[in-house]
């Protein structure tokens, strides 16, 4: 089975198969990153770019090294000290980036939609890696490959995510995947960071982070966006955590054996305190060494696509 894309650009467009081919061929790849020598020849001869316009410190690096790892040629374009500073558009800087024979360009954007803009227009496979609000397709799957580990599968999962809907493509990827895969999402959140239309995306809404957490086997909390946000969406932070952080008083009712994840960054102590951030039951640096074995399977996929 293949993917049927030459892109990956969201969740949305993915059906439940190709998010288990992607799962399962990410259980093969992170032998990889386990191993002694991590070298393998599945994308050798091939080039990837990564093209971000906005920080990051995990998405880049799991890339990064991804591609190292399976010998592809690679190469970071940083938005800061390249010519976009020049004042050079998206598309002239892409079409360049083709120009150079590039496999497999993986690109951050604030703005949603910037990579279904440029995939239509260069040759190579373009990998969204997070676009503004919109979407961030590779840490859903990461996320599932970790719940799956965890759990055994995902269909019937209670997952409860809690925080900053409203600006998160996490919650929106992960909401779209889990759905696909058979699992149920609890969303909490204030009222001011809760978009409207997410029942009929099949989530269900709670009025508490209590309602959704009670009875869950994940429970992922959500980083703050307060670089998105154009004015104050709750009164103070203080009071956002004392009603939405993810504290031991709400794992006591989640299962006795939930996990707790977060996509990072974290701000400790009003998502979640550090206790829970290091807890036993937290697999949040599983997530950060699953990133990359997850990275490594969807651009082998979609370069395995470019050789038919
Ligand atoms: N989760 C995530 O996207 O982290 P980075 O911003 O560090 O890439």
């Amino acid at each position: 089975m293949m993917l049927n894309q030459k892109d990956l650009l969201g969740i949305q467009l993915l059906s439940a198969d190709e998010i288990r081919l992607v799962l399962d061929t990410a259980e093969t790849m992170k032998h990889v990153i386990s191993a002694s020598s991590k070298k393998t020849a599945h994308l050798q001869g091939k080039s990837v770019i990564t093209l971000f316009y906005e920080n990051s410190t995990r998405t880049r690096l799991s890339f990064e090294l991804a591609a190292k790892y399976m010998g592809a040629a690679s190469a970071n374009v940083s938005a800061s000290s390249s010519s976009v500073n020049k004042g050079e558009s998206l598309i002239d800087t892409v079409r360049t980036i083709d120009q150079m024979g590039t496999d497999l360009l993986i690109m951050r954007h604030p703005q949603s939609g910037a990579p279904h803009l440029i995939a239509s227009r260069v040759r190579a496979s373009v990998i969204n890696a997070g676009d503004g609000m919109n979407e961030h397709p590779t840490q859903a799957l990461l996320d599932l490959f970790t719940m799956r580990a965890r759990k055994g599968g995902l269909a019937g999962l209670q997952v409860a995510i809690v925080g900053d809907v409203m600006h998160s493509r996490v919650a929106r990827s992960n909401l779209w995947a889990l759905i696909k895969m058979g699992a149920t999402v609890r969303l909490a959140a204030p009222g001011t960071l809760l978009p409207p239309g997410l029942d009929s995306l099949g989530a269900i809404v709670c009025p508490t982070v209590a309602d959704a957490v009670r009875g869950a086997d994940v429970v992922m909390g959500l980083r703050i966006q307060l670089e998105r946000m154009q004015k104050a969406l709750f009164p103070s932070v203080s009071e956002y955590a004392r009603f939405y952080a993810v504290d031991e008083s709400m794992l006591q009712l989640a299962r006795k054996d939930a996990i707790i994840m977060h996509p990072g960054p974290c701000n400790h102590g009003i998502e979640m305190p550090t206790l829970v951030y290091d807890s036993d039951q937290s697999v949040i640096q599983e997530q950060v060494t699953n990133g990359v074995a997850v990275r490594m399977a969807i651009m082998f996929l979609l370069s395995s696509r470019r050789n038919v």
